[in-house]
């Protein structure tokens, strides 16, 4: 049997820890090896699986779309495209979009596009204030907006024109809010920087700011939007609207694709002021549009905030019986366990080992992120897992 980790520890750049696991199939919140063993997915492909494992709507659109018009260039009108866009505008508080092929690239879009409106409106502002333990994605502007020193100090010297401080922090933003300053760019919920919440009336503090001060407010919804904290998107538990948000991840549920979408007012790129090879192909659009339709049509939010309750419920519970778990948070189908030492990569092992995938988020937290359509039965099943690899990784330090 070919043993392919041993040939991509030759072969690929060493830039991921992987879990030792070599996945060949999926099917729903399930996956299984090449050796034929399942496992119950709570790592979601970094939460972008969003209708799980060859979803059949989403298998129907892409084999319909590779049978038709896989890609064309955007010098030409393309259906997909275009219907995607109007169910993204038609469902959001904002009037256009840009299509792309990854958060990262989005975020990018993003930043450009305030840029340009800090030279057409702002005097020429072209600062964007972010937070700290932010996570925007891995070009090198958006590693200067990241505001982790681990994703920054290797690169530097880093790309101007950012700041970051602290988040949850009303008065950290207005102090460094200067005439250069022409947006602020946040994530609803921080995900990869450690499934933080906001206060209730941070985000709305932030938004009259920008307001006050003319400044574009830049949510980025690439982990929290399109179902997963329980809304549509975040922005809508917090009573205000962005003037431009970033979405990718499970946008069309596993193809790669990210989105720039924008009030009318900050939709400010004239011609040649962006672009994109593959951005908004026909395929991805494709499969973009049968992810939405179906989040939509099935009322998935809703459906996350319960199953999430009841994730949130029984995370809760384990909280309870095991002293050495220190918090547990989350919204919806995004969430947390933090542990008072270094023991997640034993419990990430021990789950493994029980047939349950999660993702170590710090050396000391998990994080949760399954497809938003897994069941109750599914959770509880998890919540076993988890159990017994706790239980074992608790023995495991009594005997250290
Ligand atoms: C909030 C947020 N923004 C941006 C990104 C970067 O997205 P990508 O990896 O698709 O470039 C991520 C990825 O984890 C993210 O969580």
């Amino acid at each position: 049997m070919t043993d392919w980790q041993q040939l991509e520890a030759k072969y690929y750049m060493q830039v991921v820890a992987r879990t030792p696991l070599t996945l060949v199939r999926g099917r729903g919140a399930r996956v299984w090896d090449d050796k034929g063993r399942e496992y119950l997915d709570f790592v979601g492909g970094w939460a972008v699986n969003s209708l799980g494992h060859c979803h059949p709507a989403l298998t129907q659109a892409i084999t319909e779309q590779a049978r038709t018009l896989v890609h064309t260039s955007n010098q030409f009108y393309t259906i997909p495209q275009v219907k995607l866009a109007e169910l993204l505008i038609q469902n959001s508080c904002l009037d256009r979009v840009f299509f792309c092929n990854s958060g990262t690239e989005a975020n990018e879009g993003a930043v450009k596009l305030a840029r340009r409106y800090g030279k057409l409106r702002l005097d020429g502002a072209y600062e964007v204030i972010t937070a700290i333990n932010s996570f925007h994605g891995r070009t090198l502007a958006m590693v200067a907006a990241t505001g982790q020193a681990k994703f920054q100090e290797p690169f530097a010297p880093l790309s101007p024109g950012f700041t970051n401080v602290r988040y949850n922090d009303i008065a950290a933003i207005k102090s460094a809010t200067t005439p250069q300053t022409c947006a602020v760019m946040l994530e609803p919920l921080q995900g990869e920087g450690g499934v933080n919440i906001p206060d209730e009336g941070y985000l709305a503090a932030v938004r009259d700011w920008c307001h006050q001060k003319g400044l574009l407010l830049i949510l980025d919804e690439i982990q929290t939007g399109l179902g997963r904290t329980g809304t549509l998107f975040t922005y809508q538990q917090h009573g205000i609207e962005p003037d431009v948000m970033t979405l990718a991840k499970g946008m069309a549920s596993g193809l790669p694709i990210g989105a720039i979408l924008a009030k009318e007012k900050a939709s400010v790129f004239a011609a040649g002021d962006h672009g994109s090879t593959f951005g908004g192909n026909p395929l991805a659009c494709a499969a973009g549009y049968a992810t939405l339709k179906f989040i939509l049509e099935n009322d998935l939010a809703a459906h996350v905030r319960t199953v999430g309750e009841h994730l949130a419920r029984g995370l809760a519970e384990l909280k309870q019986r095991f002293t050495f778990i220190s918090d547990v948070r989350g919204k919806g189908l995004l969430a947390a366990m933090e542990f008072s030492s270094d023991i997640a990569a034993a419990v990430v092992a021990a789950c493994l080992d029980g047939g349950l995938l999660v993702n170590k988020l710090k050396a000391n937290a998990l994080r949760f992120m399954p497809p938003l359509i897994i069941s109750t039965s599914d959770v509880d099943e998890a919540l076993g897992i988890l159990g017994k690899a706790l239980s074992g990784v608790s023995r495991q330090v009594e005997d250290e």
